[in-house]
């Protein structure tokens, strides 16, 4: 009798050692994985949190414990989206979708979510564990990727359209020329429209061979505040006609980076252009510069209109605009650019309280410069 209950307790003592190793394994292994592992109770709140949701949403784990996960809604899917995703889980389904979710520090990133709940032994769901990738990346290579190509696709159509429309521009002003001198104000008017809008396409089609010009061959050590400076006093006067204050707030140690600077100046106008548009009542343009971490951050903030989703969704795309005479070509080019100088463009904007496009170009010297 003795003997057998030893045995039954020397069995359940070594199945206890392997649950706990089993348990220690697998808890390595959440510990250590790539993924973010986030498991809630059935109310959503958070009872554990790994290292790698604590590095990529920038919360800690003692800042999450007992709070939702709505702490992370970035306001980029609707309502039907979450109803959908708490029926799913509410009723036992595994739940499979791309989040996008916000940082601690604001910032949007990317995930491929996959939730499952957990049960108790009588089948209700008590918790649920989500397991999250971070595509941020890849989201942002795929985009770069298409927009190169949407890129090249619009830079050789220039190309081709360029010829015949000079020669069209050419022709109506040889015609022009020919019927100064004949009374039919009529055919003049018609003439003088041809040669009107040819200008205006010609201006066009320089914008879209932009995109065929990377900078390699003019880059120049540059102070990017000196650049900043130059476009800012080119553009001053017609701020302060549109009663839009410019305001400089550069770093004291001189931001140099590698540049082709006619270029890099192009950004800057079509940024501070967009900046003035959102102002049509007047407003304020800060333009901030900063040496961070290798990288020269430029940030031209306006305190205007800013933007719906369904604007800053397609932003850089080449004639994407809201505007009645725009070309939707500058945030495209100006896109283009950036990349071409391994730097990144990117922005934050709010609806009525308005936008800021960052510019992040490597410092010249850094490892990351080109
Ligand atoms: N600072 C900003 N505030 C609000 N909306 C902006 C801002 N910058 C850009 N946008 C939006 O992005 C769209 C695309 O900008 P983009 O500079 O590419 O073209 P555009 O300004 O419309 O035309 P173009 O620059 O060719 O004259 C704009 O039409 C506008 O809706
Ligand atoms: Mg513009």
């Amino acid at each position: 009798m003795e003997e057998n209950r030893a045995g039954e307790i020397a069995g359940l003592e070594k199945r206890l050692k392997a649950a706990e190793e089993s348990l220690a394994k697998l808890s390595v292994a959440v510990e250590q994985t790539r993924d973010m592992v986030v498991i809630t109770a059935r109310n959503g709140n958070i009872e554990y949190a790994n290292p790698s949701f604590e590095r990529v949403s920038g919360y800690s784990k003692d800042e999450v414990f007992g709070k939702t996960p709505r702490i992370l809604k970035s306001g980029k899917h609707g309502q039907v989206f979450y109803e959908r995703f708490w029926n799913a889980i509410l009723s036992g389904d595994v739940f499979k979708a791309e989040f996008i979710d916000k940082k601690k520090s604001d910032e949007f990133y990317c995930v491929e979510k996959i939730v499952t709940p957990i049960r108790d032994k009588d089948g209700s769901v008590t918790h649920f564990v989500s397991v999250d990738r971070d595509i941020t990346g890849h989201k942002e290579m795929e985009k770069t990727k298409r927009l190169a190509g949407l890129g090249k696709l619009v830079a050789d159509m220039a190309h081709e359209v360029n010829n015949p429309l000079m020669s069209i521009s050419g022709n109506a002003q040889l015609c022009l020329m020919s019927v100064s001198q004949i009374p039919d104000q009529g055919i003049r008017n018609y003439l003088e429209t041809i040669v009107r809008e040819c200008q205006r396409a010609k201006t066009i089609v320089q914008r879209l061979l932009k995109f065929s010009h990377p900078p390699r061959g003019r880059l120049k050590e540059t102070d990017i505040n000196k650049t900043l400076d130059i476009v800012a006093g080119m553009l001053e006067h017609q701020f302060k006609l549109d009663n839009i204050e410019l305001v400089r707030n550069y770093c004291q140690e001189e931001p140099l980076a590698l540049v082709d600077e006619q270029q890099m100046q192009e950004v800057f106008i079509n940024l501070l252009n967009n900046a003035r548009d959102a102002l049509p009542a007047g407003g304020s343009v800060e333009i901030a510069t900063y040496r961070q971490d290798g990288m020269v951050r430029i940030e031209i903030k306006d305190n205007g209109c800013g933007m719906p989703e369904e604007v800053s969704a397609r932003l850089f795309e080449p004639f994407f605009t809201t505007k009645e005479k725009g070309t939707g070509l500058g945030l495209s080019v100006c896109y283009d650019i950036v990349r071409a100088h391994k730097g990144k463009l990117q922005f934050k904007s709010r609806q009525r309280e308005g936008t800021t496009f960052i510019i992040l170009l490597p410092e010249a010297g850094s490892s990351a410069d080109v």
